[in-house]
């Protein structure tokens, strides 16, 4: 907080400046030289804000700011205004720049006194530009997905540690054929989907897919192997989705109205997403939680939330990221975490999946934990639908010998599964 005595200037046009502020109290007079005279612009009260101009673009400060009775104001660092500038929507970023050139072209105009700060170009302005473009493009791209149907799901077995290590459930991965630029990876699209709200229908269709492609699956799976319990689906869902009340209750009709049993669908939404929208994740997910369907955290220990969200939200499984089982091998930290979120899982009767495993040692680390499930290539890849059988099966049961096929089969040779159901 600065107190500024009556009439004491807090900056001069064209100064360079590195902040805003807010008034608390008194009046400041905002003024400019024209022709060689000073006219006031404007005199602002408290709850007003003035200086923002030069801190957003790195330009002089466009008028003299003084105080005309005692005034109390609160700064505004740059590094502030950039931290929620960034933190906007690219297409706001950019209107935000564009408002500002036009207002300093306006101005220069009425006075050609000082010109920018020399700056190669407005990197700024470009850069914000570059990445509204972007977005506009991809949200427009991603609308013609969902209207021309190219998005695909893939789906990953999760199998069971203990006993006989089959496969237990499957997680369905998103895939977008974008023409001209092939299969395109969540990591590509997700983000802006995010980004543009379009995850909400994007996410609507997976729910809807992936209960279709669950019933289907359970039954060829109890055909082929009866005493199996009933595969489960793990969907993922963005908090996005959970956001608006209207979108949940579109969820929730979406899974009464598919022939899946609730009790199969584990719905997973990310440790990160959960601490960024807390309440609307809490009211959405209760919704949620009365079709009859579970709830897992995923990418669980990277986040730091506190043990009272697994309660408060009645989570059901806890998914270990795998930056933790990629390197508890070798890392005691990591190992430590993978023990500790396990037997947290123990405690509270919560079910563990361990990600990315792709190594038997980590699977036989992570059977020494008593870790329930586990999900990675050592296992299997996500594979496409026309696959899925073929990779429960190669889980399930020992690999026949195999003969010179009839048929000729499109999968790639399955890797050896050294754990799997093999002894
Ligand atoms: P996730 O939910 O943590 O999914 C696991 C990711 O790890 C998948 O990447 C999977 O292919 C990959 N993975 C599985 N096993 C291994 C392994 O052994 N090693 C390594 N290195 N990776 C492994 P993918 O399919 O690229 O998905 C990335 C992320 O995109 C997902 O992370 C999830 O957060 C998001 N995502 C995918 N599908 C959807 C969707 O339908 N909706 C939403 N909202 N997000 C989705
Ligand atoms: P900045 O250019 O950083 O420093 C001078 C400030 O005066 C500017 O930010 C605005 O906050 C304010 N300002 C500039 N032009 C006007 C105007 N026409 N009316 C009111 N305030 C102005
Ligand atoms: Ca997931
Ligand atoms: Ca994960």
């Amino acid at each position: 907080m600065f107190i500024y005595a009556a009439g004491a200037p807090i900056f001069h046009e064209g100064e360079s400046g590195t902040c805003a502020y807010l008034i608390e109290r008194g009046q400041i007079e905002i003024s400019k030289r024209v022709d060689g005279t000073s006219q006031v612009l404007a005199v602002l009260g408290p709850g007003e804000l003035f200086g923002e101009m030069a801190p957003i673009d790195g330009e002089r400060r466009s008028a003299t700011a003084r105080a005309l009775s005692e005034a109390e104001v609160i700064p505004i660092s740059r590094t502030q205004l950039e931290g929620k500038i960034d933190d906007a929507d690219p297409l706001v970023r950019l209107l935000l720049r564009l408002i500002l050139n036009r207002l300093r072209s306006t101005q220069r105009g009425a006075s050609l006194l000082d010109g920018p700060i020399a700056r190669p170009k407005d990197l700024a302005y470009e850069t914000a530009r570059a990445r509204a473009i972007e977005q506009i493009q991809m949200g427009r791209a991603l609308q013609e997905a969902i209207d021309h149907r190219q998005f695909e799901l893939f789906y990953q077995p999760v199998v069971s540690c203990d006993g006989g290590q089959d496969t237990a459930g499957l997680e369905a991965l998103l895939r977008w054929h974008r023409p001209e630029w092939g299969l395109l990876q969540p990591a590509d699209f997700i983000p802006l989907a995010e980004e543009t709200g379009l995850i909400v229908p994007i996410g609507l269709w997976v729910i809807e897919t992936a209960c279709r492609a669950l019933v289907k699956f359970q039954k060829q799976f109890a055909r082929r192997f009866p005493n199996a319990p009933p595969l489960f689906m793990c969907v993922n869902v963005s908090a996005r989705q959970l956001c608006e009340l209207a979108e949940v209750d579109r969820m929730v009709q979406m899974i009464e109205r598919s022939d899946a049993d609730p009790a199969h669908i584990k719905l997973e939404i990310t440790e990160g997403m959960l601490l960024q929208y807390p309440e609307a994740a809490a009211a959405g997910l209760r919704k949620l939680k009365g079709t009859g369907v579970t709830l897992a955290v995923d990418d669980f220990g990277t986040g730091y939330s506190s043990l009272s969200y697994l309660h408060r939200f009645q989570f059901d499984t806890l998914k270990v990221d795998s930056s933790f089982v990629s390197s508890m091998l070798y890392n005691d930290d990591s190992l430590h975490i993978v023990r500790a979120i396990t037997s947290l899982a123990r405690e509270l009767k919560m079910d563990v999946i361990a990600e990315g495993v792709e190594d038997n040692r980590e699977l036989q680390r992570l059977r020494e934990l008593r870790c329930g499930y586990a999900q990675g290539f050592l296992f299997s890849r996500p594979v496409p639908e026309s696959q899925i059988l073929e990779r429960l099966r190669s889980t399930v049961t020992p690999r026949p010998t195999r003969r010179p096929t009839r048929r000729p089969t499109q999968q790639r040779p399955v890797q050896r599964k050294a754990t799997l159901g093999g002894r």
